[in-house]
């Protein structure tokens, strides 16, 4: 090795010891007759001294160095008078006696220090030197970590790893393929897979009872803080299993990465159908840190001449607690955000319960004081508190008032990014229906099992239709999402029917899987995780880009690399492709 020691382990103990070290020069100082540089490596920062006095070229040396220098020093670890606390390297500092410059640098773009002066886009060009940086390299040994204790969890639960092919042809996930043309195949293409769904369950009827995989999945969707068209999953599946098993076992993984990763114990899982959700938070991936449930106001609210009230299918609010003191321009800076498009609510009402007991609302003409006492009843509101309620279409005010509700939450800081609420969302809908298609799609995918006791349902009002299946959701962020699969032949022909596939369309898309199911296939199910978002989450930011290495830009760009890009005309035309 080149060194002796890295740049973060040396503490007083090793004083009056000769080491080597390298690393790249961080900073410098130049104090009259001393300079300071600050040793960078992963590991930590080691302080490096030079005396005019004592070797003026050395010392002289140490000044013609840049930043970003690769170095290696040789000296004795002495201990510093000038301790510096915030450092854990801070006791001791190394008395060079040589230094050798491994390589020289080139001013760099930006600072390679936490608080950077590069913008993001320079730093995505950059991000080898971004990733110098100690917190990428925080973030990149956090999802090392995680992937490393995932591996131990499910290893330990007999589980076992296998890659499964990238080349494949398209998975019918819902987003749009990534393809690759063929070479050897002309006009034929193979699809990245949006995950390895239908491998995992040919796994399954290959008998490997539990199986999973770290694994890179590709969609050609709308970029987001929390998507990436590449992206990692921890895609797993069991064999023999019902869906608490699944449950169970995936809570124990979660409490594992919680505990090593987090040093959080008592993580609680809790269980609510896809239709309580909705009702009660407007979201299928709840924040379920603070309460402020929707409460529904139809009985309470219509039929009394409010014709916005009276006209709506669905009325409904929730009680912010101790805002009845907003002022107008507050109130109308909140009907100014729930209009916006993002929210697209018409309006808001509002009745204020003032700490007398007395309300105030934006509609006292339709509403006196005793029913307005009413309301408040429902919501359980007290005297100081504001009750926020909309109206229109029922599933469209649901998911306004939901964003609403994360709004305010988000407002009296109810959303502390160090407590952890952790839930299972159950019984989505099999299906949903496709206005512009006019047909249905599978909600999850085609392979997820309905509940058995709505099978019968399938033929005669599929909308209706419950899926066995489930997202785990972490402080409103959908982390994972799962089910319990169809196994047999048959219902999987009545799922393809009800989706609108031909016999023929089914069995061309999905022959192989069709075709394995006759041959023995066992009961299973299985689940994914976002394993960005899980480390998002973990590492406290919603974007998931600080967690990958080599993350796309929002328009989807490797400016890195510079990618996409075009290929030459002779690559084109051996893949048999026209040029646009
Ligand atoms: P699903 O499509 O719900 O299920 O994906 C599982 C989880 O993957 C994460 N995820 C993403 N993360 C980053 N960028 C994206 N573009 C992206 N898309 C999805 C989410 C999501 O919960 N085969 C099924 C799983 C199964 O049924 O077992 C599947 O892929 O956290």
């Amino acid at each position: 090795m080149l060194r002796t020691h890295n740049c973060g382990e040396l503490r007083i103990d090793d004083t009056g010891k000769q080491v080597t070290l390298c690393g790249w020069m961080h900073r410098s100082r130049d104090l009259g007759g001393m300079t300071f540089i600050d040793l960078r490596d992963r590991y930590g920062i080691t302080q490096l001294a030079f005396n005019m006095e004592t070797d003026a070229q050395l010392c002289q040396q140490a000044r013609s160095t840049g930043r970003e220098y690769v170095l290696k020093v040789m000296g004795q670890v002495t201990e510093r008078s000038n301790k510096n606390p915030k450092m854990p390297t801070g006791d001791v500092e190394i008395i060079v006696s040589e230094l050798q410059v491994l390589n020289e640098s080139q001013t760099p773009p930006f600072t390679i220090e936490e608080e950077t002066d590069g913008g993001d886009e320079l730093r995505m060009k950059y991000r080898y030197l971004d990733i110098r940086r100690e917190v990428v390299r925080r973030n990149l040994e956090l999802r090392h970590k995680m992937a490393l204790e995932t591996r131990k969890y499910l290893h330990g639960q007999d589980f076992i790893e296998v890659e499964t092919p990238v080349l494949i042809k398209s998975t019918p996930e819902g987003a749009r393929d990534f393809v690759v043309p063929s070479r050897m195949h002309a006009g034929q293409f193979y699809a990245l897979p949006q995950s390895p769904q239908t491998f995992k369950q040919l796994l399954m009827v290959g008998g490997l009872d539990r199986y999973f995989q770290i694994v890179k999945c590709f969609r050609d969707e709308d970029l987001r803080a929390d998507r990436q068209p590449e992206f990692t999953q921890i895609d797993c599946e069991m064999s023999f299993v019902t869906r608490d098993d699944v449950l169970d076992t995936f809570e124990g993984l979660a409490r594992h990465l919680f505990k090593v990763v987090k040093g959080v114990e008592n993580i609680r899982f809790d269980r609510i159908s896809y239709q309580e959700a909705m009702k009660y938070y407007g979201s299928d991936k709840p924040d379920t840190r603070f309460g402020m449930r929707i409460v529904d106001l139809n009985g309470l609210a219509k039929d009394h001449g409010f014709q916005v009230f009276d006209q709506a299918e669905l009325v409904a609010g929730i009680c912010a607690e101790g805002c009845a003191g907003y002022s107008r321009k507050q109130l109308d800076a909140l009907i100014e955000w729930v209009r916006r498009p993002q929210v697209g609510a018409k309006g808001l009402v509002y009745v204020k319960y003032n700490e007398d007991g007395s309300f105030k609302s934006s509609v006292d003409k339709f509403f006196g004081q005793e029913r307005l006492k009413s309301w408040a009843d429902a919501f359980d509101a007290v005297p100081g508190d504001l009750l926020l309620i909309m109206a229109g279409e029922a599933d469209a005010t649901r998911k306004a008032m939901g964003e609403l509700r994360l709004e305010m939450g988000k407002r009296l800081e109810l959303r502390d990014p160090n407590t952890y609420a952790c839930l299972w969302v159950t019984d989505f809908p099999l299906l949903e229906w496709d206005g512009e298609a006019q047909r249905y799609h599978a909600m999850h995918h085609p392979f997820t099992s309905p509940l058995k006791e709505d099978i019968p349902l399938l033929g005669k009002d599929p909308g209706r239709v419950r899926a066995n299946a489930y997202d785990m959701v972490i402080n409103g962020v959908e982390i994972g999402g799962g089910s319990i699969r169809i196994f047999d032949r048959p219902l999987q022909e009545m799922m393809f029917e009800a989706l609108g596939f031909t016999p023929e369309e089914a069995k061309k898309q999905f022959g192989f899987l069709m075709s394995a199911f006759q041959y023995g296939a066992p009961p299973h199910g299985g689940v994914a995780f976002g394993f960005d978002r899980w480390c998002a989450l973990f590492g406290g930011s919603e974007t998931i880009r600080d967690y990958i290495a080599f993350p796309k830009n929002n328009a989807g760009r490797d400016v890195m690399i510079d990618s996409p890009s075009p290929i030459d005309p002779g690559q084109l035309r051996e893949l048999h492709l026209k040029t646009i």
